[in-house]
């Protein structure tokens, strides 16, 4: 008898337990209130202290309200079929007509861990950015977990600098995060850099740029090769806010005098897959060597994988299943460290760098000879950011380590960028012309 009264309360109980959790883990309505921009926040949030109670309830709705509108217009841009969609919550903002106050807002919680840090430009008089104007993140939360975007794969991104030879894997990480790692990346540059009346020629002229598609040294290597039959390069590095490989197109499509007289290509496509190249029959160097024909379908144990020493085919194009050595040499090696597209490998003295127009603008630590770094050589070769103030760095910034490569010297963009930031790139076989300018030979 007591005990099935006990069991009826303890049911009645849970069921309401369960009803009340169920309706705090529902989504709430996304309310006017909700779409703040973090610019009104501050004037909410002051009105919200005056009500004592449920004040701390109310803003945490209204952040994770916000939260919420972001995270869903960001997965309905990474579903789009645009190259370069733009998150509903960014769409036609114009950061030059930006106030102080609004850009002090969007900063609000960010410069509580990150103190004396200030947009990069060094130009306040001519505009004003909050961090997640660049950034994305969440203004008005103060813990980092939910300040931060976070990433898709957390382990490669274990701490703030750079990882060590990340190779491919922004093409697989979210948008969003890649912003908020570097807004200069071009996968979204178009949304940081070059929203309206800011620089949206230079987003759209540096992904088109030959250190972003690299495609001279492709073109070169195939049809040098026997593996294309036109002069002209065709194929071309590029990709879309999601990571996907795609096709740069000239618009109008130039005439074929042009293509020949000025070098304009009508377009660049992606490399296609290895497998379904085959080998040019000029390659006869690849035919010595080898202790037998390669069975079709019958491996080659000692051989190493993707790397065929042995000879092309004996019977001619196409067949025994052979490719094109240049296309799997195109696609396996980083003859172009590799491009704009990517980060530095992050691994040694030279190849400190972030990716985009974060490469060139924001001075990473790579080169100990004033000869190539300038002023910048006195920080080094480790890729380390600037432990202290001086005649260059002016500010700190108190989260970041000091000792850990993958930073920039210091949060700032520069024009004077010294001959060590190309280097990273140009020391590279197929962008070699930077290492002449020093007097060095390949
Ligand atoms: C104009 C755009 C812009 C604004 C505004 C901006 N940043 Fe950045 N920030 C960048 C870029 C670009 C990088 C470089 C990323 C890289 O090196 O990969 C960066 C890097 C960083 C880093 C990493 C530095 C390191 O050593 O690894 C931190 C931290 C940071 N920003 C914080 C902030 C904070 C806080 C604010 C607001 C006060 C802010 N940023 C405003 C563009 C911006
Ligand atoms: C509670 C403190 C805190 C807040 C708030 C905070 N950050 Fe950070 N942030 C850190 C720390 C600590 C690091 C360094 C982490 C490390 O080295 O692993 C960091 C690193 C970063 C980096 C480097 C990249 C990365 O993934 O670590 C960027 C960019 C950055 N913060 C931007 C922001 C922006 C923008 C905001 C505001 C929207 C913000 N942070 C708010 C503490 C904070
Ligand atoms: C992210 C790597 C990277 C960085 C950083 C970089 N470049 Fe390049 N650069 C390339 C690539 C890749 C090419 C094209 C090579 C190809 O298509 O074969 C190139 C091509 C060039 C060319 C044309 C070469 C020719 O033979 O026509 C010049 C000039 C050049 N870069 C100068 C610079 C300067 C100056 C800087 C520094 C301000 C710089 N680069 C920084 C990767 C880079
Ligand atoms: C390969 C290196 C490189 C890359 C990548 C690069 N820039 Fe530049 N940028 C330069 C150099 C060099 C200058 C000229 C500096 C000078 O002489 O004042 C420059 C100048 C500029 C200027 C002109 C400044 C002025 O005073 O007129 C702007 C704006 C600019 N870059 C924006 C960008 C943006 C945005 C991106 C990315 C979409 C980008 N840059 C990528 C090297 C680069």
């Amino acid at each position: 008898m007591h005990a099935s009264k006990f069991a009826r309360r303890l049911v009645f109980s849970l069921c309401a337990l369960i009803a009340l959790v169920t309706w705090w883990l529902l989504p709430r309505d996304v309310e006017s209130d909700d779409l703040l921009t973090a610019a009104e926040f501050p004037r909410a949030a002051a009105r919200e202290t005056r009500s004592r109670k449920g004040n701390e309830t109310r803003r945490r709705t209204i952040v994770r309200g916000n939260s919420l509108t972001r995270q869903a217009n960001w997965e309905a841009a990474e579903q789009s079929k645009l190259p370069y969609p733009v998150p509903a919550h960014l769409q036609g903002i114009d950061l030059s007509q930006q106030t102080a106050d609004q850009a002090a807002a969007k900063s609000h919680s960010c410069i509580k861990c990150h103190a004396t840090v200030h947009d990069p430009h060094d130009s306040p008089e001519t505009i004003r950015l909050g961090c997640v104007d660049c950034h994305g993140g969440d203004a008005n939360s103060y813990k980092k977990k939910t300040a931060h975007v976070q990433p898709r794969f957390p382990g490669v991104w274990s701490t703030s600098g750079n990882p060590v030879r990340s190779y491919t894997v922004m093409n697989h990480e979210k948008p969003e995060f890649i912003r908020f790692v570097n807004p200069g990346d071009l996968r979204v540059s178009h949304l940081s850099c070059g929203t309206a009346n800011c620089h949206g020629r230079e987003t759209l002229e540096v992904r088109k740029s030959m250190m972003t598609h690299g495609c001279m040294l492709w073109g070169a290597a195939l049809y040098n090769n026997g593996a294309v039959p036109d002069k002209w390069s065709r194929y071309g590095e590029s990709y879309s806010m999601n990571g996907a490989p795609q096709r740069l197109q000239t618009v109008p499509r130039p005439t074929k005098e042009e293509t020949a007289t000025k070098g304009i290509l009508p377009f660049l496509n992606p490399l296609p897959r290895y497998q379904i190249s085959q080998p040019g029959n000029v390659l006869r160097i690849f035919e010595r060597g080898g202790r037998f024909v390669l069975e079709s379908g019958i491996p080659e144990r000692l051989e190493e994988p993707g790397r065929p020493r042995f000879r092309l085919s004996n019977r001619g194009l196409g067949t025994t299943n052979r490719t094109s050595p240049v296309m799997i040499g195109l696609q396996k090696t980083r003859l172009l460290d590799p491009t704009l597209n990517f980060l530095g490998t992050n691994d040694h003295a030279g190849d400190y760098r972030s990716s985009g127009c974060t490469a060139c603008h924001m001075v990473y630590a790579n080169d100990r000879s004033p000869v190539h770094s300038g002023p910048y050589a006195k920080y080094g070769n480790r890729g380390t950011a600037a432990a202290s103030r001086d005649n260059i760095v002016r500010s700190i910034d108190p989260t970041i380590p000091k000792h850990e490569a993958g930073h920039p010297i210091q949060h700032k963009f520069t024009r004077a960028i010294p001959t060590s930031q190309c280097i990273v790139c140009h020391v590279h076989p197929g962008t070699t012309v930077m290492n002449s300018y020093l007097g060095y030979l390949w």
